[in-house]
């Protein structure tokens, strides 16, 4: 007879192995190890060759795929366009969705809301709860005014009644708050374990399968990572959905890093008001509403997020150090990024910077992780060692390579429409462009191939001193089809 098997396993990566260790050997994360009891697997039963008599079958057969019924209009569109775009475009039927974040960040109020307006415009919602009493949930419904008819609440941590409960409402959507909180009685170990959020979330996902009914999962998630396993969940699920952001600040973003029913890397973003979370239809504006013009060591970009354009605010400050290593601190840039910005502007321009603090910073929480911000870096890190402000109505687009180079950045036409929308009247640009990006009218593109040229053309030094070196009025080499 099998006997129970024991190991321990990362609760970060799920790497698993046989004994206790302090740091992950996979991950490197510390003190995730956690103990994994396994029970024994029930003995395999031999495949009968011809005759199917053990219980119901539910063996697949191959279809031919044009015989397949394309059933993408089967969506709940949601009428939170912010939350509906962030799905791809509204809710499918029998998916699960994890959606993970920092505690306290809002993802039981972003729910709530979400789970009243299905409940008015889809059907009935069950929405269980294990870290709040059904008291406390009423409280914050009446906070974020909420009331109504097809929603039902319950406080549930064991898998198998909310199950049950799932049987009895028969809801289209479940909401289950939170997957660390919940535990099957099949799995000895405890709720939390990766072994419990394994095991719910696969029986969960069979359940959502099965019914038809979409469910959420909530899962906490720290500053460093995960608590106990949403990592180890991300293939298990169909959508994975972060909610991140400040909590000093209002602004939260719900972005998709896995999305099976649409693109990736989508965001909505929303407001955390004492009303709950107010959507942003035009972050844009948001970001830049308390800019100061004329101000140095600030420049405006154009990053993506998604398929989304966002104008956004990059600071750079620069200081005499007190340190034999002057500081370089990143706040919503990556710090590899801005080491290689500040590196080329020290090597290629000349600027000295060797006993410089540098922080550089980006308004409104968000964080870019797209190389085409590194001009608007070097811009800022410039407009504050230079003391001179950036034109307020020039926009700035482009990676920056080792050479002091500008390179090619996607999507360009999208994000200079965007800049033209919110007044932007010119863009610094990389010259070369890539092909079939055309350029939009009401925003004048300035293209430049080297940094050093863009920098004159943005900061220029007092008016008159120097002129007419870069290229200011060419079209880009191969934008033009
Ligand atoms: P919550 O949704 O409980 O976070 P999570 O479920 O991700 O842990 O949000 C908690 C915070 O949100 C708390 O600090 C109070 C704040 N809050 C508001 O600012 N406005 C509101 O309307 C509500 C309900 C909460
Ligand atoms: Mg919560």
């Amino acid at each position: 007879m099998a006997k129970a098997q024991t190991y321990y396993q990362c609760e970060n990566c799920g790497r698993k192995t046989p004994r206790y260790m302090g740091r992950c050997p996979a991950c490197g994360e510390w003190n995730t190890l956690k103990e994994v009891i396994e029970e024994p697997p029930e003995p395999v039963k031999k495949r009968s060759g011809g005759s199917s008599n053990a219980g119901p079958t539910l063996r697949s057969t191959p279809m031919r795929l044009k015989d397949i019924p394309a059933k993408d209009d089967a969506r709940w569109v949601v009428p939170v366009e912010e939350f509906s775009r962030v799905l791809g475009g509204g809710i499918v039927p029998g998916s699960v969705v994890l959606v993970g974040g920092d505690p306290g960040i809002g993802k039981t109020t972003l729910l709530t809301q979400i789970a009243a307006v299905v409940a008015e415009s889809v059907g009935k919602v069950l929405y269980v709860s294990g870290e709040e009493s059904v008291r406390q949930i009423k409280m914050r419904a009446e906070r974020l005014q909420i009331n109504s008819e097809n929603l039902y609440l319950v406080t549930e941590t064991n898998l198998e009644a909310i199950l049950d409960h799932a049987q009895t409402v028969q809801p289209q959507l479940m909401i289950v708050d939170s997957i660390q909180t919940t535990y099957s009685d099949d799995k000895p170990s405890s709720a939390g374990t990766v072994s419990q959020i394994r095991e719910c979330t696969a029986r969960l996902q069979i359940f959502a399968k099965s019914s038809g009914t979409a469910v959420f999962l909530v899962g906490h998630v720290t500053k460093e990572g995960m608590i106990a396993g949403p990592r180890v969940l991300e293939h298990i699920v169909d959508t994975v959905l972060y909610l991140e952001g400040d909590s000093f600040q209002a602004y939260r973003l719900l972005r998709s890093v896995k999305n099976r029913f649409g693109a990736t890397s989508e965001v909505g973003v929303f407001e955390m008001r004492d009303v709950g979370m107010a959507e942003v239809s035009n972050p844009s504006e948001a970001f830049l509403a308390e800019r100061l013009v004329n101000a140095p060591g600030s420049g405006i970009v154009v990053t993506m997020e998604g398929t989304r354009p966002l104008l956004v605010e990059v600071q750079a400050l620069a200081s005499a150090t007190a340190y034999p290593n002057p500081r370089r601190t990143a706040n919503g840039v990556d710090s590899n990024r801005l080491q290689l910005v500040t590196a080329v502007l020290s090597r290629r321009v000349g600027m000295r910077l060797f006993d410089q603090d540098v922080f550089v910073n980006v308004i409104g929480g968000l964080t870019i992780d797209e190389p085409a911000a590194d001009l608007a870096i070097a811009v800022a890190i410039a407009s504050s060692v230079w003391d001179r402000p950036v034109p307020a109505d020039l926009a700035i687009i482009g990676e920056i390579g080792l050479s002091g180079e500008l390179r090619a950045v996607s999507q360009l036409s999208a994000r200079l429409r965007e800049a033209s929308k919110l007044g932007f009247k010119r863009c610094l640009i990389p010259k070369t462009v890539r092909r079939g990006d055309p350029m939009p009218e009401g925003i004048k593109a300035i293209p430049y191939r080297r940094l050093m040229d863009a920098l004159q053309f943005a900061l220029p030094r007092e008016a008159g001193a120097k002129d007419g070196k870069g290229q200011v009025d060419t079209v880009p080499d191969d934008g033009g089809g």
